[in-house]
């Protein structure tokens, strides 16, 4: 009889696929140190990446009303909201880095437009019902597609899904109450908030993503767990919280063809302009241009306080 081997032979790619199916499968979450296959760990730091990016060229449209908020209160609540934004960019970042991608590779990826952000923030914010409607709408479509992703098979960015989600619900609120005091203002307020309404409300729908038909890389995200609806679903589901939402408000969504229709408990929607998006998307939007370019300037401007920070946590070996 032969001595009882002490180790155990390596496991193979096989197997190793295996386990990862089975965490899958059982709703468990994948970690850092775990084995993945090489396209979930692509995928999700394409995805990862994305996100960050949306966070952080996000403060632009927001800040830039930061000098001429109309009264102490605004301007505090406003700062708070555009700090998260740089706080939830850093959070993403960090769940990149557990994937194995570099923070600076990944800033220099987006400045060389190699990678994408959320297309809503290539478009101005002309006045201050701007910020209102940004908070109500567009955090409003984030919480949408996030609250899902608390739930997403990797650890790290399910964790950061958690915090950032709480904070957008402070961010639709204050939006929202920034519009309900416009609306209880002037008529000329009344009508800033509408004509906001009215530039960001087709806008906001196209943040869902293109429609599921188009979306060829949704169906292997929703197997990996890593997506839990469909675009169609959550843009959907985003119509039908946001229509009572503008009847308290009192005003109107810029949709003609907007109907609930009482067979299926949904609101029916106009047809989105696809084209609009891809050209937004390739660059040709209104603030495309001016968003990389402060972007660059913030890298390059700044490079001297990484190099600084960089030297200093080597010296101190932390
Ligand atoms: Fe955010
Ligand atoms: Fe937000």
């Amino acid at each position: 009889m032969s001595a009882p081997t002490l180790q155990r032979p390596a496991p193979d790619e096989a197997d190793l696929q295996r386990h990862f199916d089975a965490v899958i499968a059982a709703e468990h979450r994948i970690e850092p140190r775990d084995w993945m296959p090489d396209g979930y760990r692509r995928t999700l730091i394409r995805q990862i990446a994305q996100h960050a990016h949306s966070e952080i060229i996000g403060m632009q449209p927001e800040g830039d009303w930061l000098l001429a908020a109309p009264s102490l209160r605004r301007k505090a609540i406003l700062l708070a909201k555009v700090q998260d934004e740089a706080g939830h960019g850093m959070y993403l970042y960090s769940a990149a880095e557990t994937l194995g991608a570099d923070r600076a590779d990944l800033t220099d990826k987006l400045i060389e437009r190699k990678q994408k952000y959320s297309s809503i923030f290539n478009y101005p914010t002309l006045t201050y019902a701007d910020v209102g409607v940004i908070g109500w709408l567009v955090d409003g479509a984030a919480i949408c597609n996030q609250v899902p992703l608390c739930r997403s098979s990797y650890g790290p960015y399910a964790r950061a899904m958690i915090r950032i989600c709480k904070e957008e619900s402070f961010h639709q609120r204050q939006g929202y109450e920034l519009l309900m005091t416009m609306m209880r203002g002037t008529p000329e307020q009344r009508a800033m908030v509408q004509d906001a309404v009215d530039r960001w409300w087709w806008p906001s729908l196209m943040m869902f993503g293109p429609p599921d038909a188009d979306s060829p890389n949704s169906a292997q995200s929703m197997a990996w767990g890593i997506k839990r609806h469909s675009n169609d679903e959550l843009r959907q589901r985003y119509v039908d919280m946001s229509v009572p939402q503008a009847e308290v408000l009192g005003v109107t969504l810029p949709d003609p063809d907007l109907e609930y229709d009482p067979a299926t408990g949904h609101h029916r929607f106009g047809a989105i302009d696809w084209d609009e998006f891809q050209r937004v998307l390739a660059g040709d939007g209104p603030a495309n241009a001016e968003r990389i370019r402060r972007r660059r300037a913030a890298r390059d401007d700044n490079a001297w306080v990484v190099e600084a920070a960089t030297a200093y946590a080597s010296k101190h070996g932390s």
